[in-house]
């Protein structure tokens, strides 16, 4: 491993390290409905496992989705990671510890907003069984309790049908569809938003995060 690759893993194990503390913390509090699955924060660790899963999946990502191939963009990937503007987090088999799913909490605003951005996807081994559903409820949790968010929001293009079904199951509200939002497999494609707000969540509401606004 070169230097600057050894700089670059030493600094993602420490974002990811402050991710998982806060993971773990939401966790610990207890609020979170039995599950057959887990959150963590995503490591440098990961990415045999990663690579495999990504390898194994590229049918039910097909060219809308970009994650890393290979060690190289595996990094870069882990790179993007600042704990505080954006997360990156698993959802993990409870019994066996598997990686089922990778959650994003892109663009994270505080102040005024206090919004993020969800990406996500399943792994094909573990597709179609109720657990991103079950992973996402958890990153709901994690967003509005701990994180403090107001709002997550899912920008979904109007053919992902799989991925409209689970916003839909998770309660988000379509809000519109905004024309050439994101530049995807070589083309700018309209997307559908849809968000969830605390308010829209039993039992909130919880305390503002700090760099919310009195007024
Ligand atoms: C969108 C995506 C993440 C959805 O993943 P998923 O595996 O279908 O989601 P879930 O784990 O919640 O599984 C839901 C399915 O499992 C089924 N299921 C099976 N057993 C279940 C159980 N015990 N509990 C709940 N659901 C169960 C559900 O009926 C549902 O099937 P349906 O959608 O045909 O009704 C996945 O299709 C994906 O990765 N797509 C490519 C990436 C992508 O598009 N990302 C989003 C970009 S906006």
């Amino acid at each position: 491993m070169s230097n600057d690759m050894g700089h670059s893993r030493k600094q993602a194990d420490a974002v990811s390290a402050r991710t998982q503390t806060d993971v773990a913390a939401f966790l610990a509090a207890g609020t979170v409905e039995p599950s057959r699955v887990t959150l963590r924060a995503i490591t440098a660790g990961d990415q045999d496992e990663f690579l495999d899963l990504t390898a194994a999946s590229v049918d039910l990502h097909g060219p809308r989705m970009s994650y890393p191939t290979t060690p190289a963009e595996f990094d870069a990937f882990l790179a993007r990671f600042d704990h505080v503007t954006m997360q990156g987090l698993l959802i993990c088999l409870r019994e066996s510890g598997a990686i089922a799913g990778t959650v994003n909490l892109n663009s994270i605003i505080r102040g005024r907003f206090q919004n993020a951005s969800l990406g996500y996807a399943a792994f094909s081994p573990t597709a179609g069984r109720g657990y991103m559903t079950e992973g996402l409820r958890q990153v709901i949790g994690y967003a509005f309790e701990h994180l403090r968010l107001h709002r997550l929001e899912a920008q979904i293009q109007p053919g992902n049908h799989a991925s409209l079904k689970l916003v839909q199951r998770l309660g988000f509200r379509y809000e519109g569809t905004s024309p050439d939002l994101l530049f995807i497999a070589g083309a700018w494609r309209d997307h559908e938003c849809w968000a969830l707000t605390n308010a829209m969540v039993a039992p909130g509401p919880w305390p503002a995060h700090p760099t919310q606004p009195a007024h």
